[in-house]
Protein backbone atom coordinates (compact mmCIF):
# COMPACT_ATOMS: atom_id res chain seq x y z
CA UNK A 1 0.00 0.00 0.00
CA UNK A 2 1.17 3.87 -0.24
CA UNK A 3 1.31 3.48 3.54
CA UNK A 4 3.89 0.87 3.53
CA UNK A 5 6.21 2.10 0.70
CA UNK A 6 6.27 5.26 2.92
CA UNK A 7 7.30 3.31 5.77
CA UNK A 8 9.92 1.72 3.68
CA UNK A 9 11.17 5.27 2.20
CA UNK A 10 11.60 6.32 5.69
CA UNK A 11 14.08 2.97 6.47
CA UNK A 12 15.74 2.94 3.48
CA UNK A 13 16.66 6.91 3.55
CA UNK A 14 18.32 6.37 6.73
CA UNK A 15 19.87 3.06 5.44
CA UNK A 16 20.97 4.96 2.79
CA UNK A 17 22.54 8.34 4.93
CA UNK A 18 24.28 5.65 7.24
CA UNK A 19 26.04 3.92 3.57
CA UNK A 20 26.62 7.21 3.02
CA UNK A 21 29.16 8.00 6.00
CA UNK A 22 30.68 4.85 5.46
CA UNK A 23 31.30 5.98 1.59
CA UNK A 24 32.94 9.15 2.95
CA UNK A 25 35.34 6.83 5.37
CA UNK A 26 36.08 4.94 2.79
CA UNK A 27 37.11 7.76 0.09
CA UNK A 28 38.95 9.67 3.35
CA UNK A 29 41.07 5.71 3.66
CA UNK A 30 41.28 5.87 -0.13
CA UNK A 31 42.19 9.37 -0.75
CA UNK A 32 45.20 9.26 2.14
CA UNK A 33 46.36 5.99 1.00
CA UNK A 34 49.83 6.47 -0.96
CA UNK A 35 48.59 3.21 -2.95
CA UNK A 36 45.41 1.78 -4.75
CA UNK A 37 44.97 -0.29 -1.46
CA UNK A 38 42.32 -2.10 -1.64
CA UNK A 39 41.28 -1.36 -5.29
CA UNK A 40 40.56 -4.34 -7.34
CA UNK A 41 39.36 -5.20 -10.73
CA UNK A 42 36.40 -7.11 -11.99
CA UNK A 43 35.98 -8.25 -15.75
CA UNK A 44 38.65 -5.86 -17.04
CA UNK A 45 41.44 -3.40 -15.92
CA UNK A 46 38.37 -0.28 -15.51
CA UNK A 47 35.55 -2.60 -14.23
CA UNK A 48 36.65 -1.57 -10.29
CA UNK A 49 35.72 -2.74 -7.30
CA UNK A 50 36.88 -1.28 -3.78
CA UNK A 51 36.74 -3.02 -0.16
CA UNK A 52 34.21 -0.23 0.53
CA UNK A 53 31.94 -1.44 -2.24
CA UNK A 54 31.93 -4.85 -0.42
CA UNK A 55 31.45 -3.67 3.48
CA UNK A 56 28.57 -1.31 1.87
CA UNK A 57 26.81 -3.74 0.27
CA UNK A 58 27.20 -6.29 3.41
CA UNK A 59 25.65 -3.49 5.17
CA UNK A 60 23.05 -2.20 3.48
CA UNK A 61 21.77 -6.41 2.97
CA UNK A 62 22.54 -7.36 6.56
CA UNK A 63 19.88 -4.10 7.95
CA UNK A 64 17.35 -4.54 4.59
CA UNK A 65 16.85 -8.64 5.70
CA UNK A 66 16.75 -8.09 8.98
CA UNK A 67 14.21 -5.30 8.96
CA UNK A 68 12.03 -7.03 5.77
CA UNK A 69 13.33 -11.05 6.29
CA UNK A 70 10.91 -12.19 3.43
CA UNK A 71 11.85 -9.43 0.78
CA UNK A 72 14.88 -10.79 -1.97
CA UNK A 73 18.54 -9.01 -2.45
CA UNK A 74 20.10 -7.96 -5.65
CA UNK A 75 23.22 -6.21 -5.10
CA UNK A 76 25.65 -5.25 -7.66
CA UNK A 77 28.65 -7.59 -5.80
CA UNK A 78 26.63 -9.89 -4.12
CA UNK A 79 25.80 -10.64 -8.11
CA UNK A 80 29.92 -10.37 -8.74
CA UNK A 81 30.68 -12.90 -6.01
CA UNK A 82 27.99 -15.33 -7.60
CA UNK A 83 24.96 -14.86 -5.20
CA UNK A 84 21.87 -13.60 -7.66
CA UNK A 85 18.24 -14.71 -6.45
CA UNK A 86 16.13 -15.32 -9.66
CA UNK A 87 13.75 -12.30 -10.21
CA UNK A 88 10.23 -13.32 -8.84
CA UNK A 89 7.07 -11.41 -8.68
CA UNK A 90 8.34 -10.69 -5.15
CA UNK A 91 9.33 -7.70 -3.24
CA UNK A 92 12.77 -7.34 -4.30
CA UNK A 93 15.65 -4.86 -2.97
CA UNK A 94 17.79 -3.91 -5.98
CA UNK A 95 21.22 -2.10 -4.84
CA UNK A 96 24.14 -0.90 -5.78
CA UNK A 97 26.55 -0.09 -2.78
CA UNK A 98 28.52 2.45 -4.77
CA UNK A 99 27.77 3.37 -7.95
CA UNK A 100 30.54 5.79 -9.45
CA UNK A 101 33.07 3.40 -8.31
CA UNK A 102 35.84 4.83 -10.63
CA UNK A 103 35.03 8.42 -9.40
CA UNK A 104 35.11 7.30 -6.15
CA UNK A 105 38.51 5.66 -6.12
CA UNK A 106 39.70 9.21 -7.93
CA UNK A 107 38.06 11.51 -5.55
CA UNK A 108 35.73 12.73 -8.32
CA UNK A 109 32.65 14.09 -5.91
CA UNK A 110 29.89 12.06 -8.00
CA UNK A 111 29.53 8.96 -6.36
CA UNK A 112 26.06 7.62 -4.98
CA UNK A 113 24.48 4.49 -2.90
CA UNK A 114 21.32 3.68 -5.49
CA UNK A 115 18.70 1.38 -3.39
CA UNK A 116 15.70 0.31 -5.38
CA UNK A 117 12.69 -1.96 -4.67
CA UNK A 118 10.98 -4.13 -7.44
CA UNK A 119 7.46 -5.96 -7.13
CA UNK A 120 5.79 -7.90 -9.93
CA UNK A 121 9.13 -6.85 -11.53
CA UNK A 122 8.68 -3.25 -11.93
CA UNK A 123 10.81 -0.60 -9.70
CA UNK A 124 8.51 0.89 -7.82
CA UNK A 125 10.53 2.80 -4.84
CA UNK A 126 13.77 4.83 -5.52
CA UNK A 127 16.64 6.39 -2.82
CA UNK A 128 19.67 7.70 -4.42
CA UNK A 129 22.11 9.21 -1.71
CA UNK A 130 25.42 11.75 -2.79
CA UNK A 131 27.19 12.19 0.72
CA UNK A 132 29.68 14.28 -0.90
CA UNK A 133 27.01 16.50 -2.45
CA UNK A 134 24.41 15.16 0.50
CA UNK A 135 22.30 15.20 -2.43
CA UNK A 136 19.10 12.73 -1.57
CA UNK A 137 16.75 11.78 -4.39
CA UNK A 138 13.68 9.62 -3.44
CA UNK A 139 11.02 8.41 -5.43
CA UNK A 140 7.43 6.39 -5.19
CA UNK A 141 5.47 5.21 -8.22
CA UNK A 142 2.21 7.26 -8.19
CA UNK A 143 3.53 9.56 -5.18
CA UNK A 144 6.47 12.07 -7.03
CA UNK A 145 10.09 12.31 -7.01
CA UNK A 146 11.91 14.88 -4.54
CA UNK A 147 15.34 15.90 -3.82
CA UNK A 148 16.22 16.69 -0.17
CA UNK A 149 19.94 18.84 0.04
CA UNK A 150 21.64 20.97 2.20
CA UNK A 151 20.41 23.82 0.49
CA UNK A 152 16.80 22.42 0.33
CA UNK A 153 16.45 20.57 3.56
CA UNK A 154 12.40 20.36 2.81
CA UNK A 155 12.32 17.53 0.30
CA UNK A 156 11.70 19.51 -2.99
CA UNK A 157 9.23 18.36 -5.93
CA UNK A 158 10.98 17.19 -9.06
CA UNK A 159 11.54 18.53 -11.56
CA UNK A 160 13.26 21.53 -10.29
CA UNK A 161 11.84 23.96 -13.30
CA UNK A 162 8.15 23.41 -13.39
CA UNK A 163 6.56 22.62 -15.38
CA UNK A 164 9.17 20.89 -17.38
CA UNK A 165 10.17 22.59 -20.12
CA UNK A 166 10.02 20.14 -23.46
CA UNK A 167 12.83 21.04 -25.46
CA UNK A 168 12.06 21.53 -29.17
CA UNK A 169 14.48 19.41 -30.68
CA UNK A 170 17.71 17.56 -29.28
CA UNK A 171 19.34 20.27 -31.01
CA UNK A 172 19.41 21.98 -27.67
CA UNK A 173 19.34 19.33 -25.60
CA UNK A 174 22.13 18.31 -22.75
CA UNK A 175 22.93 15.01 -22.85
CA UNK A 176 24.57 12.31 -20.62
CA UNK A 177 26.38 9.31 -22.04
CA UNK A 178 28.69 6.78 -20.70
CA UNK A 179 31.93 5.60 -21.56
CA UNK A 180 31.14 2.31 -19.32
CA UNK A 181 33.60 -0.53 -18.76
CA UNK A 182 32.77 -2.97 -21.43
CA UNK A 183 35.80 -1.30 -23.81
CA UNK A 184 35.19 -4.43 -26.33
CA UNK A 185 35.26 -2.84 -30.04
CA UNK A 186 31.83 -3.66 -30.72
CA UNK A 187 30.97 -1.14 -28.06
CA UNK A 188 32.86 1.25 -28.13
CA UNK A 189 32.57 1.93 -31.62
CA UNK A 190 28.82 1.69 -31.40
CA UNK A 191 28.74 4.18 -28.36
CA UNK A 192 31.33 6.20 -30.37
CA UNK A 193 29.04 6.98 -33.42
CA UNK A 194 25.99 7.64 -31.12
CA UNK A 195 28.61 10.39 -29.33
CA UNK A 196 29.25 12.02 -32.74
CA UNK A 197 25.80 11.64 -34.30
CA UNK A 198 24.96 13.67 -31.15
CA UNK A 199 27.08 16.18 -31.06
CA UNK A 200 29.18 16.27 -34.02
CA UNK A 201 29.32 18.39 -37.26
CA UNK A 202 25.35 18.67 -37.76
CA UNK A 203 26.03 17.27 -41.74
CA UNK A 204 27.05 13.91 -40.12
CA UNK A 205 24.57 14.33 -36.81
CA UNK A 206 20.81 15.16 -35.89
CA UNK A 207 18.55 16.00 -38.75
CA UNK A 208 18.25 19.81 -39.73
CA UNK A 209 21.83 20.92 -39.44
CA UNK A 210 21.25 20.85 -35.59
CA UNK A 211 24.02 19.24 -32.70
CA UNK A 212 23.16 18.74 -29.07
CA UNK A 213 24.35 21.69 -26.87
CA UNK A 214 26.73 19.01 -25.22
CA UNK A 215 27.53 15.86 -23.81
CA UNK A 216 28.69 15.19 -20.10
CA UNK A 217 29.92 11.76 -18.37
CA UNK A 218 28.68 12.16 -14.68
CA UNK A 219 30.61 8.81 -13.84
CA UNK A 220 27.42 7.49 -12.38
CA UNK A 221 24.72 5.72 -13.69
CA UNK A 222 21.95 6.61 -10.99
CA UNK A 223 23.04 10.18 -10.77
CA UNK A 224 22.47 10.80 -14.69
CA UNK A 225 19.14 9.51 -13.95
CA UNK A 226 18.26 11.63 -10.73
CA UNK A 227 19.97 15.12 -12.63
CA UNK A 228 17.56 14.43 -15.90
CA UNK A 229 14.80 14.02 -13.39
CA UNK A 230 15.93 17.43 -11.72
CA UNK A 231 16.24 19.05 -15.27
CA UNK A 232 19.77 19.51 -14.97
CA UNK A 233 20.12 17.10 -18.23
CA UNK A 234 17.78 16.47 -20.76
CA UNK A 235 18.76 13.29 -21.76
CA UNK A 236 20.90 10.28 -20.59
CA UNK A 237 21.36 7.66 -23.29
CA UNK A 238 23.76 4.31 -22.68
CA UNK A 239 24.34 0.77 -23.82
CA UNK A 240 24.45 -1.42 -21.45
CA UNK A 241 23.57 -0.78 -18.02
CA UNK A 242 23.08 -3.57 -15.19
CA UNK A 243 19.60 -3.45 -12.97
CA UNK A 244 21.03 -1.86 -10.10
CA UNK A 245 22.57 0.79 -11.92
CA UNK A 246 18.88 2.09 -13.50
CA UNK A 247 16.24 0.52 -10.63
CA UNK A 248 16.03 3.33 -8.34
CA UNK A 249 16.49 6.09 -11.24
CA UNK A 250 13.69 4.70 -13.24
CA UNK A 251 10.73 5.55 -10.40
CA UNK A 252 12.94 9.22 -9.95
CA UNK A 253 13.30 10.00 -13.52
CA UNK A 254 9.83 8.89 -14.37
CA UNK A 255 7.96 10.36 -11.41
CA UNK A 256 9.23 13.62 -12.44
CA UNK A 257 7.77 13.08 -15.65
CA UNK A 258 10.36 11.74 -17.05
CA UNK A 259 10.04 8.51 -20.08
CA UNK A 260 12.68 5.36 -19.62
CA UNK A 261 13.17 3.08 -22.32
CA UNK A 262 15.16 0.10 -22.57
CA UNK A 263 15.96 -0.82 -19.14
CA UNK A 264 12.28 -2.25 -18.55
CA UNK A 265 13.25 -4.83 -21.48
CA UNK A 266 15.84 -5.53 -19.60
CA UNK A 267 14.13 -5.70 -16.36
CA UNK A 268 11.35 -8.17 -17.44
CA UNK A 269 13.32 -10.69 -19.63
CA UNK A 270 16.91 -11.38 -18.58
CA UNK A 271 16.38 -13.53 -15.57
CA UNK A 272 14.14 -16.11 -17.59
CA UNK A 273 16.18 -15.35 -21.07
CA UNK A 274 19.54 -14.23 -20.53
CA UNK A 275 20.99 -14.60 -16.84
CA UNK A 276 20.26 -11.43 -14.51
CA UNK A 277 21.70 -8.29 -15.78
CA UNK A 278 23.14 -9.71 -18.75
CA UNK A 279 24.14 -7.23 -21.82
CA UNK A 280 21.70 -8.65 -24.81
CA UNK A 281 22.41 -8.33 -28.20
CA UNK A 282 19.89 -5.63 -28.46
CA UNK A 283 21.93 -2.89 -26.22
CA UNK A 284 24.84 -3.87 -27.97
CA UNK A 285 23.44 -2.67 -31.44
CA UNK A 286 23.49 1.02 -29.69
CA UNK A 287 19.92 1.04 -30.03
CA UNK A 288 18.59 1.07 -26.37
CA UNK A 289 18.71 4.96 -24.98
CA UNK A 290 17.50 5.20 -21.87
CA UNK A 291 16.24 8.12 -20.18
CA UNK A 292 14.55 11.30 -21.70
CA UNK A 293 12.94 14.17 -19.88
CA UNK A 294 10.76 16.63 -21.76
CA UNK A 295 11.63 16.79 -25.23
CA UNK A 296 9.77 17.68 -28.35
CA UNK A 297 9.43 17.13 -31.32
CA UNK A 298 12.83 14.55 -31.80
CA UNK A 299 11.07 13.52 -35.17
CA UNK A 300 14.17 11.79 -37.37
CA UNK A 301 16.93 12.65 -34.52
CA UNK A 302 17.02 9.37 -32.52
C1 LIG B 1 28.84 2.09 -13.38
C2 LIG B 1 28.64 3.59 -13.43
C3 LIG B 1 28.98 4.12 -14.82
C4 LIG B 1 28.16 3.46 -15.89
C5 LIG B 1 28.24 1.94 -15.81
C6 LIG B 1 27.92 1.46 -14.39
P1 LIG B 1 29.63 1.26 -10.93
O1 LIG B 1 28.51 1.58 -12.10
O2 LIG B 1 27.30 3.89 -13.14
O3 LIG B 1 28.72 5.50 -14.91
O4 LIG B 1 28.67 3.87 -17.14
O5 LIG B 1 27.31 1.39 -16.73
O6 LIG B 1 28.02 0.06 -14.33
O7 LIG B 1 30.53 0.20 -11.50
O8 LIG B 1 30.36 2.52 -10.66
O9 LIG B 1 28.82 0.77 -9.79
Amino acid sequence: TPADLQSILTFTVKLARKAGELILEGSNAIQSASSESGVGEKKNSVDLVTEFDIKVEELVKKELKSQYPSFEFIGEESYAAGSCPPLTDKPTFCVDPIDGTTNFIHGFPFVCISLGLIYKRRPILGVIYNPFLDHLYTGITGQGSYLSSRLNTEPVRLPLSKPAKPLPSLGQALIAVEWGSDRSKTTINAKANSFSRLAGDPAQGLSEGKMAHSLRSVGSAALNFAMVAQGGLDLYWEIGCWPWDVCAGIVIAEEAGGIVSGSHATFATSSKEKGFGVVTEEILTGRKYIVVRAIGDTQGEK
